[in-house]
């Protein structure tokens, strides 16, 4: 693959929380403009502070679980809403009210026994309910976007995958003092890139590598999230530490 790509906007904050209102905004973007849009979350140290700050809103009704639907990208394989250490269990622990949207059959959670006739009938569910309008992604150190890890085709759907050693690595505090899983669920690469918006956050020097290559270097499955490239509707949010390794960018907050 080759470099003949769009150019993201990158946007670099002080810190990750100043990010937090401009990713609600992408929100209420949305909302307002869909018919109950589906919004795509992701897991992660990376959307803590946001997804607790929607939790807030949502709670006093400053935005209106009932305006739009929710999925997120992955699922450690085998572990079902109720289980610590899952991603459904993560999000309603920073945003109480998502297990709310979750009875109601408004929170559309991956399948987590990542059966091929599971995974089919979740992306025709995603479908059904108009698409992604709006995918919020973090990036692994490793350049992996949910959990497609470098090699994976841009081609892909949702799959069962191997996680990298590295992110099993940096998973090792969920699950600590027990195993991290090597298997998971995952949104894959052409199915993030179906979203009509892409919203990519980095936080942090670990990440600087990463959102360099993303930016800057080959379009390609070595670096997943360089799939960001191939889409002409992204904007990509940094704090300093994550921005240091690239080029002059839009300075805000
Ligand atoms: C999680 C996901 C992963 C994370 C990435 C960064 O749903 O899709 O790709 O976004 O591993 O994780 P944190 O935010 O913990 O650094």
């Amino acid at each position: 693959m080759n470099d003949s790509a769009a150019v993201p906007e990158v946007r670099v904050f002080a810190d990750a929380r100043a990010a937090v209102p401009v990713l609600l905004d992408e929100l209420r973007r949305v909302i307002e403009h869909g018919t109950r849009p589906l919004v795509g979350f992701a897991t992660g140290g990376t959307f803590t502070a946001m997804l607790q700050a929607l939790g807030d809103e949502l709670r006093g009704r400053r935005i209106d679980p009932g305006a739009f639907r929710a999925t997120h990208l992955d699922e450690y394989l085998g572990f079902p809403p109720e289980r610590r250490g899952g991603m459904v269990h993560e999000l309603g622990t920073h945003c109480p009210p998502l297990l709310d949207m979750l009875r109601d059959g408004a929170l559309l959670p991956v399948p987590h026994e990542g059966s091929p006739s599971g995974l089919r009938a979740h992306e025709e569910r995603l479908q059904r309910a108009g698409g992604v309008h709006v995918q919020f992604l973090g990036i692994g150190r490793n350049g992996h976007v949910a959990f497609n890890e470098p090699g994976t085709s841009f081609a892909t759907g949702f799959h069962v995958t191997t996680l990298a050693e590295a992110t099993r690595e940096d998973a090792r505090a969920r699950f600590a003092p027990g195993e991290v899983p090597r298997q998971a669920v995952t949104s894959g690469l052409a199915t993030i890139a179906a979203a009509q918006r892409l919203v990519l956050c980095a936080f942090g020097a670990a990440k600087a590598a990463a959102v360099r290559a993303m930016l800057h270097g080959d379009v390609g499955p070595a670096c997943p999230a360089s799939v960001v490239r191939r889409h002409g509707n992204v904007l990509v949010l940094l704090d300093r530490e994550a921005a240091g390794g690239i080029a002059a960018t839009t300075a805000s907050g």
